[in-house]
């Protein structure tokens, strides 16, 4: 096995002379004075045979040196400071970068056990390598070389280390089996039970959608490699996407204000709202009217006042928002609201302005019709508020976790209209599904910049 520092460990001598060793996510200090183990040191800068290390301690300084180079190396191990290669022939074929809190098990590779890769183990490009990845532990396997890929390859089917060194005869035995030990370490194959693997007859692991998963380990932090990230990545890189969307149409439409000081009197009180809050799915005969439209969006969403800091523009809204950033935006389609055209609007929460997009059209059709569907209602709703996401106004800040973000903060903007509806005496109902794509060309965006993320109807209440 080859041992290597991490190319992000950093070594500084502190004021008292001890060495430093440092990686994002945890220091050690390497106290030692033997010449012995300093040369081991420097020998890991570059990488060095673990077999090389120990013969080189044990001929310098006998088998005291050779229990002081395993008492640093498991500290190094168990700091996730080193990488470690399994080579074959002199030549690399996987490396393992474990990431806290990665654990070092040891497995016993039984002759009649079989693997098989599990199903949350994926590959992708990280620079110029192929890593292989889980959000089942927090390690990578780098792929060294073509037969690293084939290797990982055959793991597709059930196989064992018999068959496995018979299908890859250039490889010595113990070759086979480390590989497999990285695989097993790394959670990245899973051994059989019967006829199907011990992840397949687990009923929390079947439970659980492969992109689900991933989404879950990689929005939190603990398991993830990419934590932790510095806020503002692209700051002096990429100008900030602005607080405000700019709007291109002459069709606006001005929204009625209504006076919050009489409304904070004359509200139902806040737990009635809440204790009556349901979710509304059929709307009355008589269509809400524009001014309803008006006063609820301007008791959700309305910009409230806005402030500059640094090179950051920031907006209030009634909602809370992560980071202040407030990154949705609604877009209103029409079907039948007293007052106003039937069309796809944005609502501009600045100038509490509905700003024209199009006439309805078989696009807007479409994605009405699939919430009606997805509400199982047999008229469309008067209105279908689309909330969509400016994902770069979050991501330029957040490097980790901005959608995770995007998509709590639509999750406090449907509540927040859900209560303001119910406090209006409107029908109110989240939409759990919506087409991003039919979207996107709806409003004809970049669906990398800007695109639907959550939906919510709204009419008047059927009596
Ligand atoms: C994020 C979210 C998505 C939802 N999606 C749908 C949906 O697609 N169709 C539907 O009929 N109701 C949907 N609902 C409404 C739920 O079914 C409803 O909140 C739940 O049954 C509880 O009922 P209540 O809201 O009346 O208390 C959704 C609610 C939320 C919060």
């Amino acid at each position: 096995m080859y041992l290597q520092f991490k190319s992000t460990v950093t070594s500084e001598k502190n004021a008292d002379g001890v060495t430093i060793l440092r990686t994002p996510f945890s220091q050690i200090d390497w106290k030692e004075n033997s010449s012995i183990l300093n040369t081991c040191l420097q020998d890991l800068w570059l990488g060095k045979e673990e077999d090389t290390l120990a013969a080189f301690a044990l001929q310098e300084g006998g088998s005291n040196a050779l229990a002081e180079l395993y008492y640093y190396l498991d500290k190094l191990k168990k700091h996730h400071l080193l990488n470690f290669t399994i080579t074959s022939h002199d030549l690399p074929l996987f490396t393992l970068n474990p990431f806290p809190p990665f654990d070092f098990e040891t497995h016993e590779i039984q002759d009649s056990a079989v693997y098989q890769l599990s199903r949350f183990c994926y590959a992708r490009r990280e620079g110029s390598c192929i890593v292989l990845e889980t959000p089942l532990c927090s390690s990578q396997l780098i792929l060294q070389q073509k037969e690293s890929l084939f290797i990982f390859h055959a793991l597709a089917q059930p196989c064992s280390a018999n068959t496995l060194s018979a299908d890859f005869p250039q490889f010595s035995q113990s070759t086979i089996r480390q590989c497999l030990q990285f695989f097993l370490n790394s959670k990245m194959i899973d051994a059989y039970e019967g006829d199907s693997s011990q992840e397949e007859q687990n009923p929390i692991f079947i439970q659980w959608d492969f992109h689900d998963l991933l989404f879950h380990s990689r929005s939190r932090s603990g398991r993830s490699p990419s934590y932790p990230k510095t806020a503002f990545p692209f700051r002096g890189k990429i100008p900030p996407t602005p607080a405000i969307k700019t709007s291109t149409t002459s069709e606006r439409i001005a929204l009625f204000r209504p006076d919050m000081e009489t409304l904070q009197k004359e509200d139902p009180p806040f737990s009635r709202v809440l204790e009556t809050r349901t979710s509304q799915r059929v709307h009355g005969d008589e269509p809400i009217t524009i001014r309803q439209l008006g006063e609820f969006l301007f008791r959700c969403a309305r910009i409230k006042h806005l402030k500059t800091i640094e090179d950051l523009d920031f907006s209030a809204r009634p909602y809370p928002s992560g980071g202040a950033l407030y990154e949705l935006e609604l877009y209103p389609i029409i079907q039948s609201c007293a007052g106003i055209s039937s069309s796809l609007y944005h609502y501009n929460a600045q100038q509490h302005e509905l700003h024209k997009i199009s006439n309805l059209n078989k696009i807007t059709d479409l994605i009405v019709h699939r919430a009606r569907l997805s509400t199982t209602t047999e008229h469309p709703p008067q209105i279908l508020i689309i909330i969509a996401a400016r994902f770069q106004r979050v991501s330029w800040k957040y490097p980790s976790g901005a959608y995770a973000l995007i998509l709590k903060n639509t999750g406090v903007l449907l509540q927040t209209m859900y209560l303001v509806a119910t406090a209006m005496d409107l029908a109110p109902c989240a939409v759990g599904t919506g087409n991003a794509d039919l979207f996107a060309k709806a409003i004809d965006s970049n669906y990398y910049e800007e695109t639907s993320v959550g939906e919510f109807i709204l009419g008047s209440k059927k009596n």
